[in-house]
């Protein structure tokens, strides 16, 4: 079941409708013209970063609403930066990481250790239970654990082994490291610019590499799968293929662009960078 999809793009913006709701945020990388101007009327609610950042008609919007994205129900509310709690365009993503991990745990007598990096409202976590995997889920935001702990509940995971961790991503990783801790399946989406726990910077330049080889030394040694997302302009999918083709030997590696996708006549919009490898 899908409640997500892209309606029209075009002059720098994004229709787009999460179950009941229909909202017309910025998109940058639209610089074509929208396929369908009177569909716009439909928007429940705007963003804009003009003259600052604000919501127009956010008081017809219910504070917190559900929608179901590719098959896992998410909560959504508007924050005041623009997002809603869900990045639609990881929603492929969550798709191939379930059927990937459901996959490798019929050739396995073992449950499947995935973790999640930088783990926000926990789309890509939840995707990883219902593959079957043992989870663990980290982030350094208090209030994103807990809407990610609301989603599992919402989604009837809440007794799914899942670790849910506040944190800053190295430094975590080091501690695992020193307690012989190993996944199968790691995913990491570093923020361009974040905050660790302690209020740690967290610049995507500087620390992405720190942070891989931290990645390498909690692998398990029968990895399944390390997949490296980026919303950060610049890190293109071959970048990313780069990186992880200096972090692992052998397997096999591929890359694309992360897609927000709707209606069949819509443009799919780029809406950041993605690159995997596998075990072939
Ligand atoms: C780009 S979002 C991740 C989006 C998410 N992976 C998704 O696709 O839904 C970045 C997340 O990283 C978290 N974060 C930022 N700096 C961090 C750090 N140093 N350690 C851990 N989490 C951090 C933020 O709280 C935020 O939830």
């Amino acid at each position: 079941m899908n409640d997500y999809t892209l309606l029209d793009s075009g002059h720098g913006r994004k229709l787009e409708r999460f179950g009941k709701i229909t909202l017309d945020r910025p998109c940058a990388q639209a610089v074509w013209s929208p396929a369908n101007p009177p569909l716009w009327k439909q928007a429940d609610a705007s963003f804009t970063r003009k003259d600052g950042l604000q919501w127009k008609g956010r008081e017809r919007l219910p504070e917190v609403w559900h929608a179901t994205v590719n098959g896992i129900k998410m909560k959504l509310s508007t924050t005041d930066f623009g997002h809603l709690g869900v990045f639609p365009e990881t929603r492929d993503m969550w798709d191939w990481i379930t059927t990937t991990l459901t996959a490798e745990a019929s050739k396995r007598s073992e449950p499947l250790n995935f973790l999640n990096l930088f783990a926000y409202s926990g789309g890509a976590t939840l995707a990883g239970a219902k593959g079957g995997a043992h989870c663990c889920h980290v982030d350094a935001s208090k209030g994103m654990v807990q809407w990610a702990r609301e989603n599992a509940q919402l989604n009837g995971l809440s007794d799914h082994p899942i670790r849910w961790i506040v944190d800053d991503c190295n430094k975590f990783l080091q501690r695992e490291i020193k307690r012989g801790r190993r996944y199968d399946a790691i995913l990491l989406d570093p923020p361009s610019f974040g905050r660790g726990k302690g209020g740690e910077l967290y610049k995507i330049e500087q620390a992405l590499l720190d942070t891989l080889n931290l990645v390498k030394g909690v692998l398990s040694d029968r990895p399944c799968f390390v997949y490296l997302t980026s919303h950060t302009p610049g890190f293109t999918p071959i970048v990313l293929n780069n990186l992880l083709r200096q972090l692992i030997l052998g397997g096999k590696i591929e890359h694309g662009e992360m897609l927000l996708t709707g209606e069949a006549h819509t443009f799919p919009v780029p809406s950041g960078t993605w690159s995997r490898w596998t075990q072939k």
